[in-house]
Parts: C-alpha cells; structure tokens; sequence
C-alpha cells in the first residue's frame, strides 16, 4: 500500500490472502417483480499474481461477476473475500476503500471523461484518496508513460484514437498501484492491432509488476494469453482450467 492518503474506515488489507475467495456468489437482478438470476452459485478463488481469462456467452453472467469482484455491487447471498476480506462485514464506504485500494477497472467502452486531459483522467482517483495535486500529477504521468502515451498526456481522449484511450483507461487503473486489474472485454471495441497492444500492456504488467489481471473476453486469442480461463455459462462455472492445473496458481 502506499503511503500516502487516508485510510478512512473499515477495511484494512489481509497479508497472504487469496485475491477473491468466492462461496456459492449469487446475485439475482430484480425488475419490475420478475427476477433474473445472473449468477447461480459461482465458487472460485483467485491468487495475487494470476492471469485469468473469464469466457462465455453473452448474457453468462461475466460482467455481473467482474462487478462483484471489483465491489462495484454486492452478491445477493454467498460469501466473497477480496485481499481477505469479507465484503458483508464492510458498509458502503468500506467497500469504496477497498474498491479504491485493490482493484482498477477497465471497461470496453473505455468510461473516460471526453473534454478532460489524458493526464487529468488518470489522475481522478487519486483526489478520492486525498493525494496532494503535485503528487497526483507526478504519479499520472508516470503511469501514461507506463503504457506508451507520456507524449499525449495533455491531449484530450475525444482527440485519441481507441487504442490510445484504452491505454489513458489502463493508466487510470493503475495510477492507484492496484494488486488486481479487472478489465471487462478491454479489447471489443478494438481493432486487432491495438487490442494486441492492449493485451501486451496487460500481460506485460501481469508478468513485470505482479498485478493480479481478470479479463473478460470473447475472443479465443485473447484468452488464450492468459494462465487460466474460467468459463461461464448460464449463471454458472462451466469449467475452469485451474482445476485442472492446480500447480499453475503461484
Ligand atoms: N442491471 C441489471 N438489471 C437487470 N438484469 C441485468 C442487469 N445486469 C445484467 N442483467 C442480466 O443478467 C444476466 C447476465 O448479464 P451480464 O452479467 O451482463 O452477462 P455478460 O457480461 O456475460 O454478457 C443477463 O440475463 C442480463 O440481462
Ligand atoms: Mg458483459
């Protein structure tokens, strides 16, 4: 953890744990009284470190999980554990303290603020931190030049191509030294070059930096980059190569 920024409630990080210990997850969405069960029972557990492929159909389930994972939502029962710790004991702003501290978010449609600089982007998550404004910007600039773009940091994302605002993404989940980078499809609004070179950043920070990677993908190449895949389907694991390959997870 760095040392700056103000731990402000509820979570405090467990050393040795799994990155996400999942028990039975389910989580049903409920609209207009009908209910849809998006996950089933999903049991899982994820070492730091890992680099997970999630795979499936449309309308698996994936992207409820990825939310779950990242505490952006919470299961409707089961139990999951992020760096040890379990999400039920932690209120809101807890869960907003561990969603700050372990994981950054990549999303496929990218989710930057259009008419904000590049460098102002990546460095948004650490005003919630409370991280002074020179240090932000020093901490930015560092992660855009991570992933290629330190010639770009003042250019807008409106002004970028794809592939450059998915690496403006990849910066901002990083700039918090996370332990785990989900990324949702990070590559399905990408042409092939560019989602290779996104996947080369990715698996370039799984292998250099130790940073736990789960993606979500639909595409057999970029899963098969990963060390391991998780197939979703209906709600449910429908397979996962881990358990087949337990030496696998350092
Ligand atoms: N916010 C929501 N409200 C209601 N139903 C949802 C919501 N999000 C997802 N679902 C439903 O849950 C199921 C799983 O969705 P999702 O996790 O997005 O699948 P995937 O990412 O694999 O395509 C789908 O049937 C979807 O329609
Ligand atoms: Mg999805």
């Amino acid at each position: 953890m760095p040392a700056s920024g103000p731990v402000t409630s509820g979570y405090r990080p467990t050393e040795g744990a799994a990155a996400f210990e999942a028990v039975e997850l389910t989580r049903s969405y409920r609209l207009e009284g009908v209910s849809v069960d998006a996950l089933r029972g999903v049991s899982l557990r994820i070492e730091p470190g890992e680099f997970v492929a999630i795979v499936g159909p449309s309308g698996s389930g994936k992207s409820t999980l990825m939310h779950l994972l990242g505490c952006l939502d919470r299961p409707t029962a089961g139990t999951l554990r992020v760096n040890g710790v379990d999400v039920a004991t932690l209120d809101d702003s807890g869960l907003a303290d561990l969603r700050n501290q372990v994981v950054g978010f990549v999303f496929q449609s990218f989710h930057l603020l259009g008419r904000t600089s590049a460098l102002e982007n990546v460095a948004l998550p650490l005003v919630y931190r409370g991280v002074g404004r020179g240090e932000r910007r020093r901490r930015a600039r560092e992660a855009l030049e991570s992933v290629g773009l330190g010639h770009r940091m003042d250019h807008r994302p409106s002004q970028m191509s794809g592939g450059e605002q998915q690496r403006v993404a990849i910066a901002r989940a990083l700039v918090g030294d996370p332990k785990v980078v989900l990324a949702d499809e990070p590559t399905g609004n990408l042409d092939t070059r560019n989602g290779e070179e996104v996947m080369g950043i990715l698996a370039r920070l799984n292998a250099e930096r130790g940073v736990a990677v789960v993606l979500v993908t639909h595409e057999a190449e970029v899963a098969a980059r990963a060390r391991r895949r998780i197939h979703v389907r209906d709600g449910l694991i429908e397979l996962d190569d881990a358990a087949a390959a337990p030496g696998d997870a350092r």
